[in-house]
């Protein structure tokens, strides 16, 4: 059966893991002792990038620095809108000198740059759908930092609180299919929360802990093609029935420091 659903080529910023490893923990998916394999993490993000370009997406790259292993993760760095950059400040200090590397490109590829004076890490806890914004708070993003962005893109921002240390990230628990409809794990929100997301999205999909546990919510979609992690297999099928593409990739070596496909990816949105 063809798909119902239509792509939209989509414009990316990646960081090369050249300096990628686990070398401290700042949630709880660092905390296995199993080390990174780093060849494979290596081979794991060249076919990440080369499937992004095989859809006819625009990839661009940002210089990865020594020492700042986690730079690898770009959707950190900032929420991009309306061709407007909204820079990162982030939580934990062994990452906070990303977001100075992130904001010289970010400028110098002529993008209105802010630098936000509350904690928040990007598009980590802000997921743009349709015309307003949600954004994760409760291990990160401060709700402060939610009005901040609100004021900046002048869109409505909907805060959402995230009560699993495993998906202490709002990607790691929801993803956008399109400009109308999410997929999520309800039980990584609050109970508030989890009313305000069946309000908003009566017909989202509904991912187990199973799958979301391996990721399966780290997903981007340009409308049509789902690129996911491999293991989701369930989330993956639902996909499928609701007319999606999933494509499956392999991250395992992100995994233990807690990213996925999305955390590897920064959309530039115009
Ligand atoms: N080790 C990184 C951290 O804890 C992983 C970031 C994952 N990024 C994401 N968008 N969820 O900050």
């Amino acid at each position: 059966m063809p798909s119902l659903r239509t792509a939209k080529k989509r414009r990316y910023l990646v960081c090369s893991p050249e300096y990628f490893d686990v070398r401290y923990s700042i949630n709880p998916w660092m905390t296995s002792r199993e080390p990174v394999d780093v060849p494979l993490a290596h081979k794991q993000w060249d076919t990440l990038v080369s499937l992004y370009r095989e859809l006819g997406h625009t990839v661009e790259t940002v210089d990865p620095v020594a020492d700042l292993p986690d730079m690898v993760f770009a959707a950190n760095s900032a929420l991009v809108l309306d061709g407007k950059a909204f820079g990162a400040q982030f939580h934990a200090p062994e990452r906070q000198p990303e977001a100075g590397h992130y904001r010289t490109w970010f400028e110098a590829a002529g993008f209105e740059t802010y630098i936000p004076s509350h904690t928040c890490e990007g598009e980590g806890d802000f997921t743009p759908v349709g015309g307003f914004i949600l954004a994760g708070t409760g291990f990160r993003t401060l709700p402060s930092a939610h009005h901040e962005a609100q004021e900046f893109f002048g869109r409505p921002t909907v805060s959402l609180h995230l009560v699993d240390a495993h998906f202490y990230h709002l990607d790691t628990a929801l993803f956008a299919l399109d400009d109308t409809n999410i997929a999520y794990y309800p039980e990584a929100f609050s109970a508030g929360s989890q009313k305000v997301l069946k309000a908003l999205f009566p017909d989202a999909l509904v991912c187990t802990r199973e799958d979301a546990l391996v990721f399966g919510l780290n997903s981007l979609s340009d409308g049509r093609h789902v690129v996911m992690a491999q293991e989701a297999t369930g989330l993956m099928e639902k996909v499928a029935a609701l007319g999606y593409e999933p494509v499956p990739v392999d991250l395992s070596e992100f995994r233990k420091a807690g990213g996925g496909a999305k955390c590897c990816t920064q959309e530039l949105r115009p």
